[in-house]
């Protein structure tokens, strides 16, 4: 199988906080990823804009360091790395100042895509925004991306989106959340839509409940200042596994498109019933008995910041009143495994005797690592002696089932910039759901607060603090076990 590279036009993008450490992770490397498969047209320019006073040779120079440190494709041959800094300019601007607008504004043609990545804290959107607009740059078609944190509560996401709606449409506001970029987050759209299925089976009637885990086994790093100001709830659960939460619960969009999809998800955030603090299991990394803190990681020594929640969630809508979802996210943990894992209920009866039990389908997405799915059928077990059932899964590893090509698929910063410069917002998240996002989050923090309420303390490279075993014991079910 060949992946096709559908070309794109020629773009003027520029990357505000061209220095920093997610222009030298993400975005630049996947810049020359796309570059490496032919994705950017012969005059497509990269631009970075920061407060570095660096010429145009010393920032190639950075540029070429990142992707040496951080590309990850081996397709790219040795030398094109010359070709694509080639396509990278550079100006200083300073955000709060006049210095660089004119000069950045000069360099941008006509009748070419033009994109700003605003890689820079939302403290600096309006900035930006603003002088982008008074130095004529801001015009219809131009488009701006933002990333998380947008926001720390609603209204502070309501004044970002004000802003932002002061110099653009919200046709040209891209929302970055990365995990709606990745291939299999797209894949349960085209599991769900794409097939006959699954679709008359997703509902209440026939799901038991549905897990959703984003295992990680790193720490805080070196974000514990951000990381201690947010914890997961704000820096996990608000986003990614809200988003995931709304691809499998919405209903059937009308159309494939921004708009279609983005009205279906924002219906479920709105259905989402508000938690209760019993169905809510926080902890943090760290005994105090040496090893691995989070205390000392984001050095503060009283954190009551969660490294880890899980939580049970309710939708208030004919499809899912009667099922639970289970969230669960954390730092630390033994294994970084993300899957959804769709439970079915039993059969109603067993004909094989009670001896043969009831048996249940499991549909399991798995996101990273191992990206695939599969669906975990009853059969008989082989060989003589009667009627005996096991369950066994159906694998679809996309590595295995896709050949190479599966291997090599754009990770999602590649995917989402290339969809910047098409001009599709499908996968990017619309202004009022990011609101409604977080009008649902406050009142479960401001509770925390209310009542002071403190982390359990788990072990790092657990499945996380007991307590959120007990979370689904109660309801008469278990988590799945947390493996790469
Ligand atoms: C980021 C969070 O948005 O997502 C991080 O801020 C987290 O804390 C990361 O580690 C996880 O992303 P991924 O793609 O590695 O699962």
């Amino acid at each position: 199988m060949v992946s096709r590279v559908i070309p794109v036009d020629a773009f003027d993008l520029v990357v505000f906080g061209g220095t920093g450490d997610l222009a030298k992770r993400k975005i630049l490397p996947a810049l020359f990823r796309r570059f490496c498969s032919g994705q950017m047209e012969e005059n497509s320019r990269i631009i970075g804009a920061a407060r570095s006073d660096l010429g145009r040779d010393e920032y190639r120079q950075l540029v070429a360091e990142a992707i040496n440190d951080y590309n990850t494709t081996t397709k790219c041959e040795l030398g094109t790395l010359e070709a694509f800094l080639e396509r990278i300019d550079y100006v200083h601007v300073d955000a709060r100042g006049d210095e660089g607008w004119q000069e950045l504004a000069d360099l941008m043609q006509p009748g070419k895509v033009r994109a700003f990545y605003f890689s820079v804290g939302p403290g600096l959107f309006g900035d930006l925004a603003e002088r982008l607009h008074r130095h004529g740059m801001a015009d219809s078609d131009s488009r701006i991306v933002v990333e998380k944190p947008f926001g720390r509560d609603q209204e502070t996401a309501k004044a970002l989106n004000d802003v932002l709606a002061q110099h653009f449409y919200e046709s040209q506001i891209y929302r970055i959340d990365h995990y709606l970029g990745k291939e299999t987050v797209q894949n349960l759209m085209a599991v769900r839509f794409g097939n006959m299925l699954f679709e008359p089976l997703w509902n209440s009637q026939y799901v038991d409940h549905i897990q959703i885990t984003v295992a990680e086994t790193v720490g805080v790093g070196g974000r514990g200042e951000y990381y201690d100001r947010s914890g997961a709830m704000r820096d996990m659960v608000q986003n990614h596994l809200m988003q995931l939460l709304c691809l499998i619960a919405m209903e059937p969009p009308a159309k494939f498109d921004p708009d279609a999809v983005r009205d279906e998800k924002l219906k479920v955030i709105r259905a989402l019933n508000p938690v209760d603090a019993e169905d809510i299991v926080r902890g943090q990394y760290g005994t105090g008995r040496g090893g691995d803190d989070y205390r000392e990681d984001v050095e503060n020594p009283r954190s009551t910041s969660e490294s880890f929640i899980a939580m049970r969630v309710g939708i208030s809508n004919w499809r899912w009143a009667a099922t639970p979802f289970y969230l669960r996210t954390g730092k630390k943990l033994k294994a970084r495994a993300s899957e959804i894992a769709v439970i079915f209920k039993e059969t109603p009866h067993s004909i094989f005797g009670p001896e043969a039990g009831r048996h249940r389908n499991i549909l399991t997405i798995r996101l990273q690592p191992n990206e695939g799915m599969d669906l975990d059928v009853t059969i008989k077990e082989p060989g003589p002696g009667g009627m005996r059932l096991i369950d066994v899964p159906l694998d679809m590893t996309f590595a295995d089932a896709l050949g190479p090509e599966g291997e090599d698929v754009p990770d999602a910063y590649e995917r989402l910039i290339m969809d910047v410069i098409r001009g599709n917002q499908t996968l990017f998240m619309r202004g009022d759901e990011v609101e409604a996002a977080w009008a649902w989050t406050d009142p479960i923090i401001a509770a925390w607060e209310d009542r002071g309420d403190k982390p359990v303390r788990y072990e790092p490279g657990s499945s996380g603090p007991e307590d959120a075993l007990a979370l689904l014991h109660r309801d008469g079910r278990r988590w799945r076990e947390i493996r790469a």
